[in-house]
């Protein structure tokens, strides 16, 4: 197909930037900004819009910014190193709005708490390198690929994980087929890895700490208070290790636990390593206490255990307080649907970024049992 010249008026919340053809068909280009005339071809053609790749920038928008990573473009990571930090929140806070409201979720009334980043750059505490021996590449997958290229550094990844990988390099000499190494920086400030695990080695952690801070604090300030907290989905009991002084007992279930409890854990603090649906279906009916809410689920969100998970919790434990937290703006937004459909009113919103550089965004949700059903 011949290149054609399109002009960015928007970026969508996947990422890419957004052109209208005059025959009202419209274009995703990535790695564009707003205002960017840019010569493309198109790779992708659907009914209704296309995917292309740019084969020259015509005139530069001028909200472009400077990239800090030699491999931007190339590595299937970040996306968004030419966007100014302002506007990556912006379209991240846009694209949940739209996203709920598309699925039927009125927020024109409701709060929204904003919480962008403070380090748009190295803050990433774990990253998965990818090698392989035939080339001596060490780093990360090529976009849309499974071919390695080889990096230095990681600009989005914290110094103590940058400053190990000389030393990585070296100890991957032991290699002759590709592999996998996991690299995190622990708790202590340490950097640690591991070579070739089949699940994530390290178990599941917020890859953002400063930002971690601010989505603890957020539901710390909304749970609301109770005797009992629900930690569903909890993994290490990130969101309610802060609550412990806040509630009686707390119930922190997840398929992932940890194996041990650490002793700074009280006895009122319990981990349960079960799938969510089964752990509800087998909890006793909770008529002594009243209960809050903490729903964190994969990008899936609770998918077609909704029903199940969302009727055992309002008939066991009648929450005053449900706090949804989701990776995933679709998901979420079906879920708020879902939950606004069986008498739970959406009273707070948040925005939360742990990814900066990328179209991710956390989108968090306070639900309050309605009055009137
Ligand atoms: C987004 S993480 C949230 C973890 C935790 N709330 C945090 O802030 O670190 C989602 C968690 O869901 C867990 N998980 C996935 N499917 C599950 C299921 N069916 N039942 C229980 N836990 C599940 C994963 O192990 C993971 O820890």
């Amino acid at each position: 197909m011949n290149p054609i010249t399109v002009t960015i008026h928007d970026i969508a919340r996947g990422g890419s930037g957004v052109a209208r053809l005059e025959s009202g068909e419209v274009v995703f280009v990535p790695f564009t900004a707003p205002g960017d005339v840019v010569s493309v071809n198109i790779t992708e053609k659907t009914k209704s819009y296309s995917h292309a790749e740019i084969l020259e920038i015509i005139t530069p928008s001028k909200d472009r910014v400077e990239p800090l990573c030699p491999s931007f473009t190339k590595c299937g990571g970040c996306s968004w190193q030419h966007l100014p930090y302002s506007l990556q929140f912006e379209v991240k806070k846009k694209g949940v709005l739209q996203a709920l409201k598309r699925a039927g979720v009125k927020t024109d009334a409701i709060e929204i708490d904003e919480m962008p980043a403070k380090n748009g750059y190295f803050y990433r505490n774990r990253i998965q390198l990818r090698g392989n021996p035939i080339d001596h590449s060490l780093g990360f997958y090529e976009k849309n690929s499974t071919k390695t290229f080889s990096i230095e550094d990681c600009k989005i990844s914290r110094k103590e994980i940058n400053d190990v990988l000389p030393q990585i390099r070296v100890e991957a000499d032991k290699f002759t087929q590709p592999y996998k190494v996991e690299v995190e920086v622990s708790e202590d400030g340490k950097a640690r890895w591991a070579w070739d695990k089949k699940n994530a080695a390290f178990g599941f952690r917020q890859v953002n700490d400063e930002q971690n801070i601010h989505l603890q604090n957020w539901v710390k300030a909304n749970i609301g208070s109770a005797d009992l907290l629900l930690d569903l989905f909890g993994g290490a009991g990130n969101l309610s290790r802060p609550l412990v002084s806040q509630f009686k007992e707390i119930h922190c279930v997840d398929t992932n636990v940890p194996s041990e409890k650490s002793i700074d854990l009280p006895e009122t603090f319990t981990f349960y390593r079960a799938s969510v649906v089964w752990w509800l279906q087998n909890a006793p009916k909770n008529t002594n206490f009243s209960s809050a809410v903490i729903l964190d689920p994969p990008r899936e969100g609770l998918s077609a255990d909704f029903a199940q998970i969302e009727f055992a919790i309002s008939q066991k434990f009648s929450p005053e307080t449900i706090i949804l937290v989701g990776c995933d703006a679709d998901s979420f937004a079906r879920d708020s649907f879902r939950f606004t459909q069986k008498g739970y009113t959406l009273t707070r919103m948040g925005v939360l970024d742990l990814f900066p550089q990328t179209p991710h965004v956390e989108s968090l949700a306070v639900f309050k049992k309605s009055a009137i059903k």
